[in-house]
């Protein structure tokens, strides 16, 4: 187990908005942070990290926490792998203690470690096969070499070799102590159905390993190096716990840091075309493993630039097909540019005829708008169909309609109809119709933008902040007292020399009071931690202490608790919203949170012994006196709690 000290040292070493800056284009906004959320698909950023904090809320899926939390949630990792993660990356040496509790995910994890154990293992010997081996210097080093790749672009793509033989690595595998379970589930050897005996998935093949975004191979394609081969061109791994398909760019990990600095990704179809153009020179690149680009993909991109340059195959079947896929890009709010590659060419073929010079210069020069690029292709094909023509002007337009900067559809509807030779007064008549259809919704849209962020604060707030509401469960009342600790725990209580935190710990433990313990997640682990803090402080944490602190239950409360209030109290003393302030009014507050909270339990053990009486088998008279001694206790807390409201 990662010792505690460690995780505090992450915690404080790895700022959260460097961190998050990684996957989200954040912008500043007073102390805080804002972006789209790279957890669902949005438009309208709800997504805020808040530094002094270290903390992150999304107030659209409502995932938040800390630095380690976010790590976990956008890498897919548990929170042992984070703290190494994040601790590899800022340089932390960790420190391990042996007093591992077990986990429910456990298995699971166990299972993720050993297939990356099993794929980092593969790769190397891949790598080895290629390099050191007489099989591989013979066959694949010279099928790299006759493409054009040079040993610096064989060593920064990682690739390799797997041998003729039908169980080559799966032997060399099984010496080196993987099972046949871990192999298969890895899909690195496969078994056969009519003895039971396993044989490897490459074969007589070069090797391109698929690394993940975080740097770590996932799995691995195969290419046939001869054509006479009857076998498919490529043999791709299948998915595992590791590798998702869909949501997996083959090259970003590589390619990211480029991306970011030109604020652009050229997206591509094929891995040679990746190794080419980055040998040329041309590192902003990523390629879509052939299959048309999914909403996974697309969110991955986002993380690092929203101009994706799309590079084409030069067949009119193959642009076609990726057509509707680039209207992905464009709902995501992405600018589109497409360069088009004469028939024939992929940018891996093309770049070697026109050279790295030449063919840079023809990516400036044929680069064009995508939705340009569609009506060209598609309206060479109407004219002499009017019906045909028709339609697809309306397709046109309905992708020219997914993009909600206004002055870019209007550019773009003047360069339509320069270049397409389409009335512009048929292309306004067209797009009002589709706008009058839209027009409620975006102008809703637009003018709710910043405030859709604080009405889901509120919603998430609302849930708890009326204590008045009858439907108030227990739990909600737990978490308004927890909350009342994390957001008030030092202030006085009224004039007296008490703190709430005080008070509130004074209440709880009042004999009196031992019923009314609190039974909820995260709220009793974070009542735990308050009173450990201050027996040893005589005071509250303070709110960077939760927000930090390892249990992620609880600085994933706190995320909520202090993200949503840091932007309530700003937008109300900005007039956006009509919400009080809880700065004054927290002492009435309190004594409501309590009232409520013991009002719930008491009224809850009144109506448990109620229903004894109605059970033969139960003692009347002693259920009648237990009654009698609860209905006491309400009066008298109602007393207490009188007394406490007078001397406010
Ligand atoms: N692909 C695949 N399986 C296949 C064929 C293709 O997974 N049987 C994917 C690969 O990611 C490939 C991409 O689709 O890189 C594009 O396919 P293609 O254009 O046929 O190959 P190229 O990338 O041009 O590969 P090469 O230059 O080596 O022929
Ligand atoms: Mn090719």
């Amino acid at each position: 187990m990662i010792d505690p000290s460690s995780i505090n040292q992450i915690v404080d070493l790895a700022h959260i908005e460097d961190v998050v800056g990684e996957y989200v284009n954040l912008k500043r906004t007073g102390g805080r942070y804002k972006g789209n959320c790279p957890f669902h698909d949005e438009k309208t950023p709800s997504f805020v990290v808040t530094p002094g904090m270290g903390i992150y809320k999304c107030f659209g899926c409502q995932k938040g926490g800390n630095v380690i939390q976010f790590v976990m949630d956008i890498e897919n990792l548990s929170f042992t792998e984070s703290a190494r993660f994040l601790a590899k990356k800022y340089g932390i040496d960790i420190v391990e203690t042996n007093s591992g509790n077990p986990d429910v995910s456990m298995e699971l994890q166990r299972e993720k470690e050993s297939l990356q154990a099993l794929n980092d293992f593969a790769l190397t010997y891949f790598q080895d096969q290629l390099l050191n081996h007489e099989e591989g210097r013979t066959t694949a080093l010279p099928y790299f070499k006759e493409r054009g790749y040079t040993k610096e672009s064989i060593d920064f793509w990682k690739v390799g070799y797997s041998p003729a033989s039908w169980t080559a690595f799966y032997e060399y595998a099984k010496v080196k102590g993987y099972s046949e379970d871990v192999l298969l589930k890895a899909g690195l050897i496969k078994q056969r159905e009519k003895d039971g005996s396993y044989y490897d998935l490459f074969r007589n093949r070069v090797i391109f390993p698929l690394v993940a975004v975080n740097g770590k191979v996932i799995g691995f394609a195969g290419r046939v190096m001869s054509k006479v081969d009857k076998a498919p061109k490529y043999v791709n791994s299948p998915e595992t716990l590791l590798y998702k398909k869909s949501d997996f760019l083959y090259a970003l990990s590589q390619s990211k840091s480029e991306i970011r600095k030109y604020d652009k990704v050229y997206l591509m179809e094929g891995y040679t075309d990746v190794m080419t153009l980055q040998q040329a020179g041309i590192g902003n690149v990523a390629a879509s493993s052939g299959t048309a680009l999914t909403p996974g993909q697309i969110r991955m991109v986002r993380r690092f630039t929203s101009n994706v340059t799309v590079i084409y195959d030069g067949d009119v079947a193959g642009m076609k097909a990726s057509l509707r896929g680039i209207d992905l890009l464009l709902e995501q709010d992405l600018n589109v540019r497409v360069v088009p590659l004469p028939v024939g060419q992929d940018p891996d073929s093309y770049c070697k005829e026109l050279g790295s010079d030449g063919f840079k210069d023809y990516l400036k020069n044929h680069e064009q708008n995508f939705i340009v690029f569609k009506a060209e292709l598609l309206l060479k094909e109407t004219v002499n169909d009017p019906l045909r023509k028709s339609e697809v002007i309306s397709d046109i337009l309905s992708s020219l309609s997914l993009i909600s900067d206004k002055i870019k559809r209007e550019l773009l509807l003047k360069e339509l109809q320069t270049k397409c030779d389409i009335p512009i007064q048929t292309l306004y008549s067209e797009i009002n119709k589709l706008d009058r259809k839209n027009r409620q919704n975006d102008s809703q849209k637009s003018i709710s933008q910043e405030l859709s962020l604080l009405k889901q604060v509120e919603a998430t707030i609302n849930e708890y902040a009326d204590p008045n509401t009858e439907a108030l469960s227990d739990k909600h009342q737990e978490r308004a007292l927890i909350r009342m600790i994390m957001l008030h725990g030092n202030k006085p209580v009224g004039t007296e020399d008490l703190k709430i935190i005080e008070f509130i710990i004074q209440e709880l433990d009042d004999e009196e009071n031992a019923s009314f313990q609190l039974v909820h997640e995260p709220f009793t682990s974070i009542l735990e931690y308050v009173r450990e803090y201050y027996t040893q402080n005589n005071n509250a944490p303070e709110a960077v202490d939760y927000a930090k602190h390892p249990n992620t239950s609880i600085s994933k409360f706190a995320a909520e608790i202090y993200s949503s209030d840091h932007i309530l109290s700003k937008a109300y003393s900005d007039n956006l919203i009509n919400i009080r302030t809880e700065d004054d009014n927290y002492p009435k507050e309190l004594i409501d949170i309590f009232l409520n909270l013991r009002r719930t339990k008491i009224e809850e053990m009144i109506l448990e012994e109620q229903k004894k009486l109605l059970d033969p088998e139960e003692d009347d008279s002693e259920v009648l006196q237990v009654l009698d001694y609860l209905v006491g206790l309400r009066r008298k807390i109602a007393e207490q709690i009188g007394a406490v409201t007078a001397r406010l």
